[in-house]
Protein backbone atom coordinates (compact mmCIF):
# COMPACT_ATOMS: atom_id res chain seq x y z
CA UNK A 1 0.00 0.00 0.00
CA UNK A 2 1.22 3.81 -1.26
CA UNK A 3 1.93 5.48 2.35
CA UNK A 4 4.27 8.42 3.20
CA UNK A 5 4.83 7.33 7.20
CA UNK A 6 7.76 8.71 8.79
CA UNK A 7 9.37 7.53 12.31
CA UNK A 8 12.60 7.44 14.13
CA UNK A 9 14.56 4.59 13.55
CA UNK A 10 16.34 3.70 16.92
CA UNK A 11 19.43 1.92 15.85
CA UNK A 12 19.87 4.72 12.34
CA UNK A 13 20.07 7.81 15.30
CA UNK A 14 23.78 7.65 15.56
CA UNK A 15 23.44 10.96 17.05
CA UNK A 16 21.45 9.80 20.04
CA UNK A 17 23.91 6.65 20.29
CA UNK A 18 27.07 8.78 20.38
CA UNK A 19 25.28 10.94 22.99
CA UNK A 20 23.68 8.72 24.83
CA UNK A 21 25.26 5.56 25.28
CA UNK A 22 23.12 2.57 25.43
CA UNK A 23 19.95 5.05 24.43
CA UNK A 24 18.74 2.23 22.20
CA UNK A 25 19.02 -0.45 25.10
CA UNK A 26 16.34 -0.12 27.24
CA UNK A 27 16.57 -2.16 30.82
CA UNK A 28 18.19 -5.08 29.31
CA UNK A 29 20.73 -6.57 32.08
CA UNK A 30 24.51 -6.26 30.84
CA UNK A 31 27.12 -7.92 32.94
CA UNK A 32 29.73 -5.22 32.89
CA UNK A 33 31.39 -6.46 29.53
CA UNK A 34 29.01 -4.29 26.95
CA UNK A 35 27.30 -7.73 25.95
CA UNK A 36 23.59 -7.73 27.05
CA UNK A 37 21.94 -11.12 27.30
CA UNK A 38 17.96 -10.63 26.38
CA UNK A 39 16.51 -13.88 25.10
CA UNK A 40 15.28 -15.18 28.41
CA UNK A 41 13.28 -12.25 29.95
CA UNK A 42 10.99 -11.07 26.42
CA UNK A 43 7.88 -13.47 25.44
CA UNK A 44 7.63 -14.25 22.00
CA UNK A 45 6.83 -11.77 19.71
CA UNK A 46 8.53 -9.03 21.72
CA UNK A 47 10.87 -6.11 20.52
CA UNK A 48 14.24 -6.13 21.36
CA UNK A 49 14.96 -3.59 24.53
CA UNK A 50 14.86 -0.32 23.62
CA UNK A 51 13.61 -0.10 20.44
CA UNK A 52 11.31 2.84 19.77
CA UNK A 53 7.83 1.51 20.56
CA UNK A 54 5.72 3.67 18.07
CA UNK A 55 8.11 2.53 15.17
CA UNK A 56 7.65 -1.40 16.00
CA UNK A 57 3.69 -0.84 16.23
CA UNK A 58 3.38 0.74 12.89
CA UNK A 59 5.86 -1.44 11.22
CA UNK A 60 4.14 -4.59 12.82
CA UNK A 61 0.64 -3.43 11.26
CA UNK A 62 2.61 -2.62 8.40
CA UNK A 63 3.71 -6.45 8.30
CA UNK A 64 0.20 -7.59 9.24
CA UNK A 65 -1.85 -5.74 6.90
CA UNK A 66 -4.03 -7.34 4.57
CA UNK A 67 -3.41 -6.01 1.02
CA UNK A 68 -6.16 -5.84 -2.35
CA UNK A 69 -5.58 -5.60 -5.93
CA UNK A 70 -5.98 -2.29 -5.69
CA UNK A 71 -3.10 -1.78 -3.81
CA UNK A 72 -0.96 -3.86 -6.05
CA UNK A 73 -1.38 -7.46 -4.65
CA UNK A 74 -1.21 -9.90 -7.79
CA UNK A 75 -1.73 -10.80 -10.06
CA UNK A 76 -0.72 -14.40 -9.09
CA UNK A 77 0.53 -14.39 -5.44
CA UNK A 78 0.72 -16.46 -2.30
CA UNK A 79 -1.39 -14.72 0.64
CA UNK A 80 -2.42 -11.55 0.73
CA UNK A 81 0.11 -10.30 3.87
CA UNK A 82 3.33 -10.92 5.57
CA UNK A 83 1.26 -12.24 8.56
CA UNK A 84 -0.68 -14.25 7.27
CA UNK A 85 1.65 -16.55 7.00
CA UNK A 86 4.04 -15.71 9.61
CA UNK A 87 1.97 -15.81 12.72
CA UNK A 88 2.51 -18.76 14.87
CA UNK A 89 3.03 -17.61 18.61
CA UNK A 90 2.89 -14.31 17.46
CA UNK A 91 3.43 -11.78 14.70
CA UNK A 92 6.50 -13.03 12.85
CA UNK A 93 6.37 -17.02 13.90
CA UNK A 94 6.17 -19.55 11.68
CA UNK A 95 2.96 -20.70 9.90
CA UNK A 96 1.63 -23.72 8.72
CA UNK A 97 1.71 -22.19 4.93
CA UNK A 98 3.84 -24.92 2.89
CA UNK A 99 5.12 -23.38 -0.67
CA UNK A 100 5.61 -25.26 -3.48
CA UNK A 101 8.75 -24.97 -5.23
CA UNK A 102 9.14 -27.57 -8.60
CA UNK A 103 12.01 -27.89 -11.40
CA UNK A 104 13.29 -30.45 -13.22
CA UNK A 105 16.72 -31.86 -14.22
CA UNK A 106 18.08 -31.10 -18.17
CA UNK A 107 21.40 -32.37 -19.25
CA UNK A 108 21.86 -33.77 -15.50
CA UNK A 109 21.77 -29.93 -14.08
CA UNK A 110 18.67 -27.83 -12.44
CA UNK A 111 16.47 -25.87 -14.42
CA UNK A 112 14.15 -23.54 -12.29
CA UNK A 113 10.81 -23.32 -15.38
CA UNK A 114 11.28 -19.63 -15.03
CA UNK A 115 10.07 -19.75 -18.55
CA UNK A 116 6.46 -21.14 -17.47
CA UNK A 117 6.70 -19.46 -13.75
CA UNK A 118 9.20 -21.41 -11.65
CA UNK A 119 10.87 -22.47 -9.46
CA UNK A 120 8.31 -20.77 -6.77
CA UNK A 121 4.70 -21.96 -7.49
CA UNK A 122 2.15 -19.24 -7.01
CA UNK A 123 -1.26 -20.63 -5.91
CA UNK A 124 -3.44 -17.57 -6.66
CA UNK A 125 -4.29 -15.34 -9.20
CA UNK A 126 -6.61 -11.75 -8.92
CA UNK A 127 -8.47 -13.16 -11.33
CA UNK A 128 -11.11 -10.98 -13.73
CA UNK A 129 -10.48 -6.85 -13.91
CA UNK A 130 -10.95 -4.50 -16.01
CA UNK A 131 -8.35 -2.33 -17.57
CA UNK A 132 -8.39 0.57 -20.27
CA UNK A 133 -11.84 -0.99 -21.15
CA UNK A 134 -10.78 -4.76 -21.77
CA UNK A 135 -11.90 -7.53 -19.93
CA UNK A 136 -8.98 -9.38 -18.48
CA UNK A 137 -7.59 -12.41 -16.50
CA UNK A 138 -4.62 -13.41 -14.43
CA UNK A 139 -4.99 -16.69 -14.87
CA UNK A 140 -3.20 -19.05 -12.20
CA UNK A 141 -0.32 -20.95 -12.16
CA UNK A 142 -1.13 -24.50 -13.39
CA UNK A 143 -0.49 -27.21 -11.30
CA UNK A 144 1.44 -29.37 -11.84
CA UNK A 145 3.22 -27.14 -14.20
CA UNK A 146 4.32 -28.31 -17.49
CA UNK A 147 7.74 -30.18 -17.31
CA UNK A 148 7.90 -30.31 -14.07
CA UNK A 149 9.49 -33.31 -12.57
CA UNK A 150 10.91 -32.08 -9.05
CA UNK A 151 8.61 -31.00 -6.34
CA UNK A 152 9.57 -29.76 -3.10
CA UNK A 153 7.61 -28.01 -0.02
CA UNK A 154 9.05 -25.37 2.42
CA UNK A 155 7.45 -24.31 5.41
CA UNK A 156 7.35 -21.00 6.50
CA UNK A 157 10.13 -20.05 9.11
CA UNK A 158 9.86 -17.95 12.01
CA UNK A 159 11.46 -14.41 12.13
CA UNK A 160 12.25 -14.04 16.04
CA UNK A 161 15.71 -12.97 16.31
CA UNK A 162 16.58 -12.53 12.83
CA UNK A 163 17.75 -8.86 12.98
CA UNK A 164 20.50 -10.15 15.41
CA UNK A 165 21.97 -12.57 12.51
CA UNK A 166 21.88 -9.91 9.81
CA UNK A 167 23.31 -7.30 12.17
CA UNK A 168 26.78 -10.05 11.55
CA UNK A 169 29.75 -9.80 9.38
CA UNK A 170 30.70 -12.38 6.61
CA UNK A 171 33.79 -13.09 8.68
CA UNK A 172 31.78 -14.66 11.67
CA UNK A 173 30.51 -17.10 9.12
CA UNK A 174 33.55 -17.97 7.74
CA UNK A 175 34.76 -18.80 11.38
CA UNK A 176 32.57 -20.84 12.39
CA UNK A 177 32.98 -22.48 9.25
CA UNK A 178 36.68 -22.86 10.33
CA UNK A 179 35.78 -24.33 13.31
CA UNK A 180 33.03 -27.10 12.00
CA UNK A 181 34.76 -30.96 12.21
CA UNK A 182 35.53 -32.05 8.43
CA UNK A 183 32.65 -34.39 8.06
CA UNK A 184 30.14 -32.08 9.05
CA UNK A 185 31.29 -29.01 7.81
CA UNK A 186 29.15 -26.00 6.63
CA UNK A 187 29.90 -23.83 3.44
CA UNK A 188 28.99 -19.62 4.00
CA UNK A 189 26.86 -19.51 0.83
CA UNK A 190 28.13 -15.68 -0.94
CA UNK A 191 25.56 -14.17 -3.78
CA UNK A 192 25.33 -11.07 -5.02
CA UNK A 193 23.28 -8.01 -3.20
CA UNK A 194 20.41 -6.63 -5.29
CA UNK A 195 19.06 -4.51 -2.96
CA UNK A 196 21.61 -3.35 0.07
CA UNK A 197 19.90 -1.92 3.53
CA UNK A 198 20.49 1.74 3.39
CA UNK A 199 21.00 0.85 7.54
CA UNK A 200 24.59 -1.21 6.43
CA UNK A 201 27.28 1.00 4.81
CA UNK A 202 29.30 -2.23 4.04
CA UNK A 203 26.33 -3.09 1.68
CA UNK A 204 26.10 -2.27 -1.82
CA UNK A 205 24.54 -2.90 -4.95
CA UNK A 206 26.21 -6.02 -7.00
CA UNK A 207 29.10 -6.69 -3.72
CA UNK A 208 28.84 -9.66 -2.25
CA UNK A 209 27.66 -11.19 1.78
CA UNK A 210 27.13 -14.41 2.98
CA UNK A 211 23.40 -15.18 2.46
CA UNK A 212 21.65 -16.29 5.78
CA UNK A 213 18.09 -16.66 5.15
CA UNK A 214 15.87 -18.81 3.77
CA UNK A 215 15.90 -23.06 3.92
CA UNK A 216 18.86 -22.93 1.27
CA UNK A 217 20.33 -19.38 2.80
CA UNK A 218 20.07 -17.91 -0.56
CA UNK A 219 19.10 -14.38 1.03
CA UNK A 220 21.91 -11.82 1.95
CA UNK A 221 19.61 -9.74 4.26
CA UNK A 222 16.39 -8.73 5.89
CA UNK A 223 15.71 -5.95 3.55
CA UNK A 224 16.35 -7.77 0.51
CA UNK A 225 14.09 -10.51 1.53
CA UNK A 226 11.70 -8.09 2.17
CA UNK A 227 11.26 -6.81 -1.40
CA UNK A 228 11.79 -10.33 -2.29
CA UNK A 229 8.90 -11.70 -0.22
CA UNK A 230 6.58 -8.71 -1.50
CA UNK A 231 7.01 -9.72 -4.49
CA UNK A 232 7.24 -13.29 -4.88
CA UNK A 233 4.74 -14.06 -1.82
CA UNK A 234 2.13 -11.07 -2.82
CA UNK A 235 2.61 -9.98 -6.35
CA UNK A 236 3.47 -6.66 -5.27
CA UNK A 237 6.44 -4.71 -7.12
CA UNK A 238 8.59 -2.15 -5.38
CA UNK A 239 10.96 0.13 -6.24
CA UNK A 240 14.34 1.24 -3.79
CA UNK A 241 17.13 4.30 -3.65
CA UNK A 242 20.33 2.95 -3.29
CA UNK A 243 22.75 5.71 -2.67
CA UNK A 244 20.92 7.48 -5.73
CA UNK A 245 20.16 4.45 -7.97
CA UNK A 246 17.37 2.66 -8.54
CA UNK A 247 16.76 -0.68 -7.35
CA UNK A 248 14.90 -2.57 -10.21
CA UNK A 249 15.26 -5.88 -9.20
CA UNK A 250 12.15 -6.28 -7.57
CA UNK A 251 9.55 -4.10 -10.10
CA UNK A 252 8.44 -7.08 -12.51
CA UNK A 253 5.14 -8.74 -11.68
CA UNK A 254 5.61 -12.76 -12.03
CA UNK A 255 2.97 -14.05 -14.60
CA UNK A 256 1.08 -17.26 -14.47
CA UNK A 257 2.95 -20.03 -16.62
CA UNK A 258 5.31 -17.55 -18.17
CA UNK A 259 8.29 -15.55 -17.54
CA UNK A 260 7.89 -12.14 -16.08
CA UNK A 261 8.83 -10.08 -19.20
CA UNK A 262 6.11 -11.59 -20.86
CA UNK A 263 3.55 -9.32 -19.96
CA UNK A 264 0.55 -9.33 -22.03
CA UNK A 265 -1.84 -11.51 -23.30
CA UNK A 266 -4.52 -9.92 -25.25
CA UNK A 267 -3.40 -6.56 -25.09
CA UNK A 268 -4.65 -7.06 -21.33
CA UNK A 269 -1.70 -6.26 -18.58
CA UNK A 270 -1.89 -8.38 -16.08
CA UNK A 271 -2.33 -6.07 -12.97
CA UNK A 272 -3.90 -2.69 -12.58
CA UNK A 273 -0.05 -0.67 -12.91
CA UNK A 274 1.43 -3.31 -14.31
CA UNK A 275 5.65 -3.23 -12.49
CA UNK A 276 3.92 -0.05 -10.56
CA UNK A 277 2.94 -1.16 -7.85
CA UNK A 278 4.77 1.05 -5.25
CA UNK A 279 7.03 2.70 -7.74
CA UNK A 280 9.02 4.75 -4.78
CA UNK A 281 11.57 5.67 -7.42
CA UNK A 282 9.37 7.27 -9.55
CA UNK A 283 7.41 8.92 -6.74
CA UNK A 284 10.90 10.32 -5.44
CA UNK A 285 12.56 11.60 -8.48
CA UNK A 286 14.42 8.91 -9.48
CA UNK A 287 16.49 8.82 -6.88
CA UNK A 288 18.33 11.95 -7.42
CA UNK A 289 20.32 13.59 -5.02
CA UNK A 290 22.14 10.51 -4.10
CA UNK A 291 18.65 9.28 -2.16
CA UNK A 292 19.61 6.25 0.11
CA UNK A 293 16.00 4.80 1.42
CA UNK A 294 14.40 1.68 1.08
CA UNK A 295 10.64 1.77 -0.25
CA UNK A 296 8.00 2.42 2.50
CA UNK A 297 6.61 -0.94 2.89
CA UNK A 298 9.85 -2.85 2.96
CA UNK A 299 11.30 0.00 5.11
CA UNK A 300 8.67 -1.63 7.65
CA UNK A 301 9.22 -5.42 7.13
CA UNK A 302 12.65 -5.08 7.46
CA UNK A 303 12.20 -2.63 11.13
CA UNK A 304 9.17 -5.05 11.88
CA UNK A 305 11.74 -8.18 11.62
CA UNK A 306 15.00 -6.32 12.56
CA UNK A 307 13.56 -5.67 15.73
CA UNK A 308 12.04 -8.93 16.88
CA UNK A 309 13.71 -10.19 19.94
CA UNK A 310 14.93 -14.00 19.72
CA UNK A 311 12.21 -16.69 21.45
CA UNK A 312 12.58 -16.93 25.30
CA UNK A 313 14.46 -19.71 26.31
CA UNK A 314 13.16 -22.14 29.19
CA UNK A 315 15.92 -22.37 31.96
CA UNK A 316 17.39 -25.53 33.12
CA UNK A 317 17.67 -27.14 35.77
CA UNK A 318 21.04 -28.61 36.85
CA UNK A 319 20.59 -32.58 37.09
CA UNK A 320 17.36 -32.33 35.17
CA UNK A 321 16.30 -34.71 31.97
CA UNK A 322 16.94 -31.27 29.72
CA UNK A 323 20.43 -31.01 31.78
CA UNK A 324 21.68 -34.04 30.55
CA UNK A 325 20.09 -33.72 26.75
CA UNK A 326 22.00 -31.03 26.42
CA UNK A 327 25.28 -32.44 27.55
CA UNK A 328 24.09 -35.12 25.15
CA UNK A 329 23.84 -32.60 22.77
CA UNK A 330 27.13 -30.88 23.03
CA UNK A 331 28.63 -34.11 22.83
CA UNK A 332 31.30 -35.18 19.71
CA UNK A 333 29.39 -38.78 19.76
CA UNK A 334 25.93 -36.89 18.73
CA UNK A 335 27.78 -33.76 17.34
CA UNK A 336 24.38 -31.25 16.90
CA UNK A 337 26.26 -28.71 17.80
CA UNK A 338 28.72 -29.30 14.86
CA UNK A 339 25.93 -27.34 13.21
CA UNK A 340 23.40 -26.41 15.38
CA UNK A 341 25.73 -23.70 17.26
CA UNK A 342 25.72 -21.10 19.57
CA UNK A 343 29.43 -20.38 19.95
CA UNK A 344 29.18 -17.02 22.68
CA UNK A 345 31.88 -15.41 20.94
CA UNK A 346 30.75 -14.96 17.58
CA UNK A 347 26.71 -14.00 18.62
CA UNK A 348 26.43 -11.18 19.78
CA UNK A 349 24.80 -8.44 17.19
CA UNK A 350 26.72 -5.39 15.78
CA UNK A 351 24.97 -2.20 14.90
CA UNK A 352 25.36 -2.80 11.44
CA UNK A 353 21.63 -3.01 10.31
CA UNK A 354 20.20 -0.50 12.76
CA UNK A 355 19.74 -3.16 15.62
CA UNK A 356 21.49 -2.33 18.98
CA UNK A 357 25.10 -3.81 19.54
CA UNK A 358 26.20 -5.96 22.17
CA UNK A 359 23.13 -8.40 22.30
CA UNK A 360 24.00 -11.95 22.78
CA UNK A 361 21.72 -14.88 21.69
CA UNK A 362 21.30 -18.30 20.86
CA UNK A 363 20.28 -19.26 17.85
CA UNK A 364 22.06 -22.92 16.89
CA UNK A 365 22.17 -22.38 13.79
CA UNK A 366 25.44 -21.65 11.99
CA UNK A 367 23.76 -20.37 9.02
CA UNK A 368 25.76 -22.32 6.61
CA UNK A 369 24.82 -24.76 3.83
CA UNK A 370 24.98 -28.36 4.02
CA UNK A 371 25.03 -30.93 1.50
CA UNK A 372 22.07 -33.07 3.50
CA UNK A 373 22.20 -35.96 0.79
CA UNK A 374 18.51 -37.22 0.65
CA UNK A 375 17.58 -34.74 3.18
CA UNK A 376 18.20 -31.78 0.49
CA UNK A 377 14.78 -30.64 -1.33
CA UNK A 378 16.97 -31.00 -4.78
CA UNK A 379 15.82 -27.20 -5.79
CA UNK A 380 18.11 -25.54 -6.95
CA UNK A 381 18.76 -21.55 -6.88
CA UNK A 382 19.93 -21.18 -10.60
CA UNK A 383 19.66 -22.79 -13.80
CA UNK A 384 22.45 -25.15 -14.62
CA UNK A 385 23.17 -25.81 -10.84
CA UNK A 386 24.87 -29.62 -10.23
CA UNK A 387 22.60 -31.90 -8.36
CA UNK A 388 25.01 -31.59 -5.41
CA UNK A 389 24.12 -28.04 -5.18
CA UNK A 390 20.63 -29.26 -4.83
CA UNK A 391 20.61 -31.07 -1.63
CA UNK A 392 22.45 -28.35 0.15
CA UNK A 393 20.39 -26.86 3.26
CA UNK A 394 20.74 -24.48 5.54
CA UNK A 395 20.83 -25.03 9.52
CA UNK A 396 17.41 -25.30 10.76
CA UNK A 397 17.90 -22.41 13.70
CA UNK A 398 16.53 -24.45 17.27
CA UNK A 399 15.47 -21.46 18.89
CA UNK A 400 11.90 -21.33 19.48
CA UNK A 401 11.86 -25.10 18.05
CA UNK A 402 8.62 -25.59 20.97
CA UNK A 403 6.13 -23.12 19.60
CA UNK A 404 6.50 -24.56 15.95
CA UNK A 405 4.20 -27.60 14.80
CA UNK A 406 5.44 -28.68 11.59
CA UNK A 407 9.19 -29.81 11.13
CA UNK A 408 11.96 -29.65 8.42
CA UNK A 409 11.59 -27.90 5.09
CA UNK A 410 8.80 -29.55 4.14
CA UNK A 411 6.90 -29.44 7.29
CA UNK A 412 6.81 -33.79 6.92
CA UNK A 413 6.53 -34.22 10.76
CA UNK A 414 5.39 -32.63 13.76
CA UNK A 415 8.06 -34.76 16.16
CA UNK A 416 10.90 -33.96 16.64
CA UNK A 417 12.50 -37.62 16.95
CA UNK A 418 11.43 -37.91 13.60
CA UNK A 419 12.80 -34.78 12.26
CA UNK A 420 16.19 -35.87 14.03
CA UNK A 421 16.15 -39.34 12.06
CA UNK A 422 15.48 -37.84 8.91
CA UNK A 423 19.05 -36.02 9.43
CA UNK A 424 19.78 -39.86 7.55
CA UNK A 425 20.31 -38.40 4.15
CA UNK A 426 22.45 -41.33 2.80
CA UNK A 427 26.25 -41.56 2.14
CA UNK A 428 26.57 -38.08 1.24
CA UNK A 429 24.24 -36.71 3.51
CA UNK A 430 26.40 -34.48 6.99
CA UNK A 431 23.32 -35.44 8.68
CA UNK A 432 23.65 -39.25 8.45
CA UNK A 433 26.14 -39.62 11.31
CA UNK A 434 24.07 -37.85 14.06
CA UNK A 435 20.83 -39.47 13.07
CA UNK A 436 22.82 -43.15 13.62
CA UNK A 437 23.91 -41.65 16.41
CA UNK A 438 20.68 -40.48 18.01
CA UNK A 439 19.34 -43.91 17.09
CA UNK A 440 22.06 -45.62 18.87
CA UNK A 441 21.05 -43.91 22.58
CA UNK A 442 19.29 -46.12 24.43
CA UNK A 443 15.02 -44.49 25.04
CA UNK A 444 15.67 -42.20 28.10
CA UNK A 445 18.63 -40.60 26.52
CA UNK A 446 16.55 -39.56 23.21
CA UNK A 447 13.53 -38.03 25.63
CA UNK A 448 15.93 -36.30 27.52
CA UNK A 449 17.65 -35.12 24.27
CA UNK A 450 13.66 -33.99 23.02
CA UNK A 451 13.41 -32.19 26.53
CA UNK A 452 16.35 -30.33 26.09
CA UNK A 453 15.13 -29.22 22.71
CA UNK A 454 11.73 -28.30 24.11
CA UNK A 455 13.49 -25.80 26.05
CA UNK A 456 14.85 -23.89 23.45
C1 LIG B 1 2.47 -17.48 1.53
C2 LIG B 1 3.12 -17.45 2.82
C3 LIG B 1 4.12 -16.36 3.07
C4 LIG B 1 3.95 -15.00 2.99
C5 LIG B 1 2.73 -14.22 2.55
C6 LIG B 1 5.20 -14.42 3.42
N1 LIG B 1 6.10 -15.40 3.75
FE1 LIG B 1 7.96 -15.11 4.48
N2 LIG B 1 8.31 -17.10 4.33
C7 LIG B 1 7.42 -18.04 3.88
C8 LIG B 1 8.10 -19.29 3.62
C9 LIG B 1 7.47 -20.56 3.08
C10 LIG B 1 9.46 -19.08 3.95
C11 LIG B 1 10.62 -20.05 3.75
C12 LIG B 1 11.03 -19.78 2.31
C13 LIG B 1 12.21 -20.55 1.81
O1 LIG B 1 13.26 -20.51 2.43
O2 LIG B 1 12.08 -21.17 0.75
C14 LIG B 1 9.55 -17.69 4.40
C15 LIG B 1 10.72 -17.11 4.84
C16 LIG B 1 10.85 -15.78 5.17
C17 LIG B 1 12.07 -15.18 5.66
C18 LIG B 1 13.38 -15.91 5.93
C19 LIG B 1 13.44 -16.36 7.37
C20 LIG B 1 14.60 -17.27 7.67
O3 LIG B 1 14.38 -18.25 8.40
O4 LIG B 1 15.70 -17.07 7.18
C21 LIG B 1 11.82 -13.84 5.82
C22 LIG B 1 12.80 -12.80 6.29
C23 LIG B 1 10.44 -13.61 5.42
N3 LIG B 1 9.87 -14.82 5.06
C24 LIG B 1 9.80 -12.37 5.42
C25 LIG B 1 8.53 -12.16 4.87
C26 LIG B 1 7.95 -10.86 4.64
C27 LIG B 1 8.59 -9.54 4.98
C28 LIG B 1 6.73 -11.05 4.09
C29 LIG B 1 5.73 -10.03 3.56
C30 LIG B 1 6.24 -9.15 2.52
C31 LIG B 1 6.55 -12.48 3.97
N4 LIG B 1 7.66 -13.12 4.46
C32 LIG B 1 5.42 -13.06 3.45
C33 LIG B 1 6.07 -17.83 3.68
C34 LIG B 1 5.49 -16.59 3.52
C1 LIG C 1 25.49 -31.55 9.21
C2 LIG C 1 24.81 -30.54 10.00
C3 LIG C 1 23.78 -31.01 10.99
C4 LIG C 1 23.95 -31.84 12.09
C5 LIG C 1 25.21 -32.57 12.51
C6 LIG C 1 22.67 -31.90 12.74
N1 LIG C 1 21.76 -31.13 12.07
FE1 LIG C 1 19.82 -30.84 12.60
N2 LIG C 1 19.48 -29.85 10.86
C7 LIG C 1 20.44 -29.59 9.90
C8 LIG C 1 19.79 -29.08 8.72
C9 LIG C 1 20.49 -28.68 7.43
C10 LIG C 1 18.42 -29.03 8.99
C11 LIG C 1 17.30 -28.62 8.03
C12 LIG C 1 17.06 -29.83 7.14
C13 LIG C 1 15.88 -29.75 6.21
O1 LIG C 1 14.77 -29.49 6.65
O2 LIG C 1 16.05 -29.98 5.02
C14 LIG C 1 18.26 -29.51 10.36
C15 LIG C 1 17.04 -29.60 11.03
C16 LIG C 1 16.90 -30.02 12.34
C17 LIG C 1 15.65 -30.04 13.07
C18 LIG C 1 14.31 -29.55 12.55
C19 LIG C 1 14.20 -28.05 12.78
C20 LIG C 1 13.10 -27.37 12.02
O3 LIG C 1 13.04 -26.15 12.09
O4 LIG C 1 12.30 -28.00 11.34
C21 LIG C 1 15.92 -30.53 14.33
C22 LIG C 1 14.93 -30.71 15.46
C23 LIG C 1 17.33 -30.84 14.36
N3 LIG C 1 17.89 -30.52 13.15
C24 LIG C 1 17.98 -31.39 15.44
C25 LIG C 1 19.26 -31.94 15.37
C26 LIG C 1 19.85 -32.77 16.42
C27 LIG C 1 19.19 -33.09 17.73
C28 LIG C 1 21.08 -33.16 15.96
C29 LIG C 1 22.06 -34.10 16.63
C30 LIG C 1 21.55 -35.45 16.85
C31 LIG C 1 21.27 -32.53 14.65
N4 LIG C 1 20.15 -31.84 14.32
C32 LIG C 1 22.42 -32.64 13.89
C33 LIG C 1 21.80 -29.78 10.03
C34 LIG C 1 22.39 -30.59 11.00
Amino acid sequence: MRRNMQWIRCGALGAVLALGGWGCMGDAGSDGTGVTTVSSELSLGAALPGTNAAAFSAASANFAETESAADGLGPIFNQNACGSCHQNGALGGAGQNIEQRYGTLTNGTFNTLAATGGSLRQLFGIGGFNIGGLNCNSGVDSNPAQGATIFAGRMTTPLFGLGLVDSLPDSSFDTLASREPASVRGTPRRVTISLPNPADSSQSIGSTRVARFGWKANVPSLAQFSADAYLNEMGITTTSCSRGTVVTAFATENRANRAGTNAIINGCPDDEVPGVDDDFAAENHNCSGGLNQLQDDVNNFTFFMAHLAPPPQVAITAGSSQDRGRTLFNSATLACSGCHRSDADIFVSTSAGGVPAGIAFQPYSDFLVHDMGTLGDQIGLNDGDSVASTRLMRTAPLWGLRSRNNKLHDGRTTDIATAIRDHNGGTVGQGTAAAAAFGALNSSQQTDLVNFLNTL
